[in-house]
């Protein structure tokens, strides 16, 4: 966030906790706090809190909690940057200057990428792009399909895009920022893409944001060059030809590895083919994917490496809402050339008889198996009920079941008991991850357990919140903890990550509240700390106390013994008997 810790800190205040709140929910004061009915779910009774002297609400309905402007923010259903210019706005502050050149700078990049792509399209056409042209001609793209992409020509010289960029009005820092060009040792800039077919990556708005570059030879440099992360570019969220898959209207999208093949996809017919640019797909790139698609079919190349992509590809699907199918080629290494040797009608087919994730599955276990011996047999019913376990279906395990049953001559009966015991083994283990979160969410859970009658239930942890929950209300209290504890004393990432910003906006000279802390942590941490805050709002620190709990932290052994001999219900249990005591 390029928005400046001083900048935040005049906003926390000029803005009242309970003035902004106070806005949008009727808030009635019990001594310190303040009391109303939660905006973010729904209730009779108020159990929505707002303390001013840490500038933070917390419910303890619904766990919503953190400082001004993540209230803002998801009260008005705002981004971070529109929550940060609106309590600007109403406390009569200017914008935040960072952002404002920020958004220049974008705005410029995308002037110079539009302006750019139309130059490497013209290059195409010009005497330079001679031999381009016969490379596109070569691996057999049309003239509607070059017009459709947009390819064009990065000419060979070192500088021939930076002067024209110049002659445009853009400076050498613009071009450098926007991955255009890159500087020599010497200080020198040059082009980046240089005797390259460009492709341009387009956003969902039409807008230029990236390039790839691929060498038309067999030396100069990899094979593709892609942009790096610009202030309008992120790679890992970067997803090739999604703009015209989403104008296709389908609901199916095919995702191969790479340009060309989406390309030829595209020109053969299928035009919901899309692609990551020179990265194995990430979580972000699947949502963005999940938003737009029902169903996507996985076309990789069909060496290893694509297959073992394949599964990954699966896996990180599994957490979205859309169905998965995996593409099998045989005789080619990638749709451009399937489709080139047996026809766009062979891959329709493909595609039309693409397996399910789950048969993909149960496929390459079989492929790993010899099913005639009799071991074999048995690690492959092993394997294969172990992927059955997973899927929700009651019915459709049986029919898998029936269908093993077949495949390797084993009676189905046993199969089936062979399932109880991987849906058992699933069981377990998820209860044994389920376990440690609830760990941890008991103790963050704000049981403020005091020392003097409670001695150390998951002491480390419990120990990192008090000191950090410390250090929040009184920044006096740092150079106690500075001087004793290093961010590796602090094993609850949560915890970690905000004494490694405190320790931060400390050396900068900051006074730091919860509120300003805030904004260089996750939400998750934001919600766990407001929690803190919230159960020990009436509860009065002293050092003694402080110094109590960096002892702990430094001597408690670690929790991961009972976690691994607790069940949950135990956890449960202790859990609830902790909160009793509290009460
Ligand atoms: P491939 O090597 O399979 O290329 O890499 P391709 O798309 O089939 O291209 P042609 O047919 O050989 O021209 C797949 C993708 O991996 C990324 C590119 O996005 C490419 O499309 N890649 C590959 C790179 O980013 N850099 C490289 O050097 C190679
Ligand atoms: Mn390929």
């Amino acid at each position: 966030m390029a928005i400046p810790a001083h900048y935040i800190q005049e906003l926390l205040q000029r803005n009242s906790v309970v003035d902004v709140i106070g806005g949008h929910v009727h808030l009635k004061r019990h001594g310190r706090i303040y009391k109303g009915l939660c905006p973010f779910h729904s209730e009779k009774t108020p159990s929505f809190t707002v303390y001013p002297e840490t500038q933070s609400y917390y419910c303890f309905g619904c766990g919503a909690g953190g400082d001004i402007i993540s209230f803002a923010k998801e009260i008005n259903g705002l981004t971070y940057v529109e929550a940060v210019k609106m309590l600007a706005q109403q406390s009569g502050m200017p914008l935040p200057d960072e952002d404002d050149k920020l958004s220049k700078l974008k705005s410029r990049i995308y002037e110079m990428n539009k302006i750019a792509a139309r130059y490497f399209h013209a290059n195409l056409n010009s005497e330079k792009g001679k031999n381009a042209r016969i490379y596109l001609r070569q691996r057999q793209l049309s003239d509607k399909t070059i017009v459709n992409f947009g390819l064009g020509y990065a000419s060979d010289g070192w500088q021939d895009l930076c002067n024209y960029l110049k002659r445009k009005g853009f400076s050498e820092e613009e071009m450098v920022s926007a991955y255009l060009a890159a500087r020599s040792s010497k200080g020198n800039i040059y082009d980046i893409f240089r005797d390259r077919i460009i492709f341009p990556i387009i956003d969902l708005r039409g807008n230029v944001i990236a390039f790839g570059g691929r060498r038309m030879g067999d030396e100069g440099g990899p094979k593709y060059l892609n942009s790096g992360d610009t202030p309008v570019f992120k790679k890992s969220n970067g997803l090739f030809a999604l703009n015209l898959a989403k104008k296709s209207g389908k609901e199916t999208f095919i995702l191969a590895e790479g340009y060309m093949d989406v390309i030829s996809l595209h020109q053969a017919g299928f035009n919901n083919a899309i692609a990551t640019l020179g990265t194995a797909l990430t979580g972000q790139q699947a949502k963005l994917i999940a938003d737009y698609a029902k169903n996507v079919v996985i076309a990789y190349d069909s060496d290893e490496a694509g297959q073992k992509a394949t599964r990954r590809a699966m896996d990180i699907f599994s957490k979205e809402d859309v169905t998965v199918q995996v593409l099998q080629m045989e005789g080619a290494k990638d749709p451009d050339e399937y489709i080139k040797k047996f026809g766009r009608d062979r891959f329709e087919a493909l595609i039309e008889n693409a397996n399910s994730a789950l048969d993909f599955e149960l496929l390459k276990l079989r492929k790993q198996h010899d099913i005639k011996d009799t071991q074999g047999r048995i690690d492959y019913l092993t394997k294969a009920c172990d992927v059955l376990a997973a899927i929700p279906s009651p019915v459709l395990q049986d029919v898998y079941c029936s269908r093993l049953a077949g495949e390797t001559g084993a009676d189905k009966a046993s199969i089936k008991l062979q399932l109880e015991q991987s849906k058992n083994k699933l069981y377990r283990s998820n209860n044994y991850k389920k376990g440690k979160e609830m760990l941890k969410e008991g103790v963050a859970g704000g049981i403020k357990v005091d020392y003097r009658q409670q001695g150390n239930t998951l002491p480390k942890v419990f120990a990192q919140q008090q000191i950090i929950s410390a250090l929040i209300r009184d920044n006096d209290f740092f150079p106690v903890v500075d001087s004793q504890l290093t961010e590796d004393d602090f094993t609850d990432t949560d915890m970690k990550k905000a004494f490694i910003e405190y320790k931060r906006l400390k050396a900068e000279g900051q006074n730091v509240s919860y509120a300003l802390l805030c904004h260089y942590l996750d939400e998750g941490a934001r919600k766990n700390l407001a929690k803190i805050n919230a159960t020990n709002a009436e509860i009065i620190m002293t050092s003694n106390d402080l110094q109590m709990h960096i002892n702990n932290l430094r001597t408690a052994p670690m929790g991961q013994n009972e976690i691994k001999q607790t069940s949950v219900e135990d956890l449960a249990k202790r859990i609830e008997s902790l909160k009793e005591k509290k009460k």
